[in-house]
């Protein structure tokens, strides 16, 4: 078996292989050709990846004849030329919005597989490459908002006097939220957190935030299937807004994350609210990319607003390109090595397994996910 590691697109920093993966696939015995270059943004050269046991070469000689083409981003389908019908093509695809590539990767031949459909089960956390880049983006967001904030975070006791600790309120507490109220806590910040799936309460309450929540409306569990959360209705709407405007306005930071799986990401804070926040302050939206939790964002971009900093965060996973790609790789190593049979060399996805069947897109000319042929 020979795996294929791609050279990812211009922007794209990450690598979906590192030294470490290469030796465990090794272990396998894989034989790993990594495109060349396709390390360097991650600060893996060629030569780490070479001394690791891998080769390195051109797109063209690392696709003949390899079983698995590991990518971070879908490539354009034209880019795959030259690999193997029946080939896997493992990575993060974004089916719904590249649909014209999934159709590409199907009359290739291809069996693409999409990691972010992991479902959300205990076999499958290790192999979760959404949990792994959202720790990261999560962390990453408050060091952009101590960064853009003309203040300090931590309370400080000087002979000049003292500078009071900075107030950061953290919206959606799943995977990237809880790292950010960790983060915000390491750096001496005053943490306030809310989400609308009740089981977060306790574990915003373990990182020593305090939990702010709607009280008393019915149906506030908001906890949908596979752990995500579900849109709530028009009351509990009206009483988180309610209680967000009166907490806002005494807020330094404010780090949202708050996403509704295939629905664009609810609005959590209106202009009004960001106009009641003191000049200075900032926001930092981590679902700019899914239509942003707040009034005013602006994708990819940093805005001012009242006077306050709105940073329409996309993709800082990409910024810790290092971290992102050694925990990225490991995801899809998880993912291949837990379907592996040793006697074939290859791994074996069968067809009535519960991940399986989430991830995979296309198989022998079609598309076969029902999220994408029901769409
Ligand atoms: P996510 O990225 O889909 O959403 C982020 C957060 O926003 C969630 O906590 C959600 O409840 C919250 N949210 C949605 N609408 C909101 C609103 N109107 N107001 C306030 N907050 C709102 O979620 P993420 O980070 O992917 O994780 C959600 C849960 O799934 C976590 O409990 C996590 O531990 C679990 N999980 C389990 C996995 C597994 O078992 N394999 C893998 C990944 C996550």
């Amino acid at each position: 078996m020979k795996i294929a590691v791609l050279k990812e697109a211009a922007g794209e920093t990450r690598c979906a292989a590192t030294p470490e993966t290469v030796k465990k696939f090794a272990a396998l015995g894989v034989d790993v050709a990594v495109e060349k270059g396709a390390g360097e943004s991650a600060s893996v050269s060629d030569g780490d990846f070479e001394a690791a046991g891998a080769t390195t070469a051109s797109r063209k000689d690392v696709l003949k004849g390899a079983g698995i083409i590991l990518c971070v981003t879908g490539p354009e389908s034209q880019s795959l030329d030259g690999a193997e019908a029946g080939a896997l093509l493992v990575g993060g695809l974004d089916p719904m919005r590249q649909r014209e590539r999934v159709e590409g990767y199907a009359a290739a031949g291809l069996e693409a597989l999409a990691m972010e459909w992991m479902p959300r089960i205990s076999r499958a956390q290790s192999m979760d490459i959404l949990s792994s880049q959202s720790n990261l983006a999560g962390y990453k967001a408050v060091v952009e908002a101590a960064d853009a904030y003309g203040r300090a975070f931590p309370m400080m006791m000087t002979a000049a006097g003292t500078v009071s600790p900075a107030k950061v309120f953290v919206m959606g507490v799943g995977v990237a939220g809880l790292q950010a109220i960790a983060t915000a806590k390491r750096l001496g910040a005053q943490v306030s957190a809310t989400d609308v799936r009740s089981a977060t309460r306790e574990q915003i309450q373990s990182l020593g935030a305090k939990p702010i929540f709607v009280e008393n409306v019915a149906g506030i569990e908001g906890e949908g299937a596979g752990g995500y959360a579900t849109e709530m209705s028009e009351e509990y709407q009206k009483a988180q807004a309610e209680l967000v405007s009166s907490h806002i306005a005494k807020q330094d930071i404010v780090i949202t994350t708050a996403l509704i799986p295939g629905r664009a990401a609810p609005r959590l804070i209106s202009d009004a609210q960001v106009a009641t926040m003191r000049p200075g302050s900032v926001i930092v939206d981590l679902a700019a990319d899914a239509g942003g939790n707040v009034e005013g964002t602006v994708s990819g971009e940093r805005v001012e607003s009242h006077g306050v900093t709105i940073i329409g965060a996309t993709n800082l996973a990409r910024t810790l390109a290092a971290d992102a790609s050694a925990l990225f790789a490991r995801n899809l190593y998880n993912f291949l090595s837990a379907f592996w049979d040793q006697d074939q060399g290859r791994p074996v996805l069968t067809d009535d397994d519960e991940i399986v069947k989430a991830v995979r897109l296309t198989q022998s000319g079609k598309v076969v996910n029902e999220r994408l042929t029901a769409a």
